[in-house]
């Protein structure tokens, strides 16, 4: 069994997504804890409800990103994860940390990167006239929401959406995506060829909707 520690802020609606869809459909994974950052992180409620360990480690708490991203290390390393998963972990970790954990941390961001990196991609794929957003989770790399990416989704920006409107509907992909690559992570079915993630038997990377 492929033991998963999940990091969220907030929601944690992402988490819940790969949670219920690891149980439901027996992956050889488990879900062995979910850390936060913020104490109060409403997803912290559906761990603990679902009998996952959980742990806080506050930011607010420590003087400098060394000292934090120390903390969270060992707070993770308590679980002996195979795989860390970001899911709506709104801090930057530092260079040191996210060495520890290559090839095998996830993350998620709400646009089709490379484009938006960073925060308020609605907002900005709004400004820009797109036509088209989406959401990609990829592998962490040191640079902020880089990384080889492992499968994208991509849903029409319509004329009149909103930022609210726009995210819900790049979420409910999410929600699809996620479970997707950590389901092929947790079964050895990918691929780091020349930075490029690709799945072992051609399985598609792209959702579109
Ligand atoms: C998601 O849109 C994710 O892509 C972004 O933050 C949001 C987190 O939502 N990084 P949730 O906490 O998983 O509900």
């Amino acid at each position: 069994m492929k033991r998963i520690v999940i990091l969220i802020s907030g929601r944690g609606s992402n988490m819940e997504a790969i949670q219920r869809r690891c149980a439901q459909e027996r992956w050889p994974a488990q879900v062995v804890a979910v850390i936060a950052n913020q104490p109060q992180a409403a997803g912290l409620e559906f761990a603990r409800a679902h009998g996952i360990a959980t742990a806080v480690v506050d930011h607010q708490r420590f003087s400098t990103r060394e000292s934090f991203d120390a903390a969270l290390a060992e707070a993770i390393e308590a679980h002996s994860p195979d795989l860390v998963v970001l899911a709506g972990f709104m801090r930057i970790l530092g260079d040191t940390f996210v060495r520890r954990y290559e090839g095998r941390m996830l993350n998620i961001h709400p646009s089709l990167l490379p484009a938006f990196p960073g925060l308020h991609t609605h907002r900005r794929a709004l400004q820009a006239g797109c036509k088209a957003s989406g959401a990609t989770v990829h592998f962490v790399t040191p640079q902020l929401d880089h990384g080889p990416i492992v499968m994208q989704s991509v849903v029409p920006v319509l004329p009149d959406d909103s930022e609210e409107s726009l995210a819900a509907r790049v979420l409910a992909t999410e929600h699809r995506i996620y479970p997707q690559a950590v389901q092929w992570f947790v079964r050895g079915e990918l691929r780091i060829e020349a930075g490029v993630v690709r799945h072992i038997a051609g399985a598609s990377q792209l959702l579109l909707t």
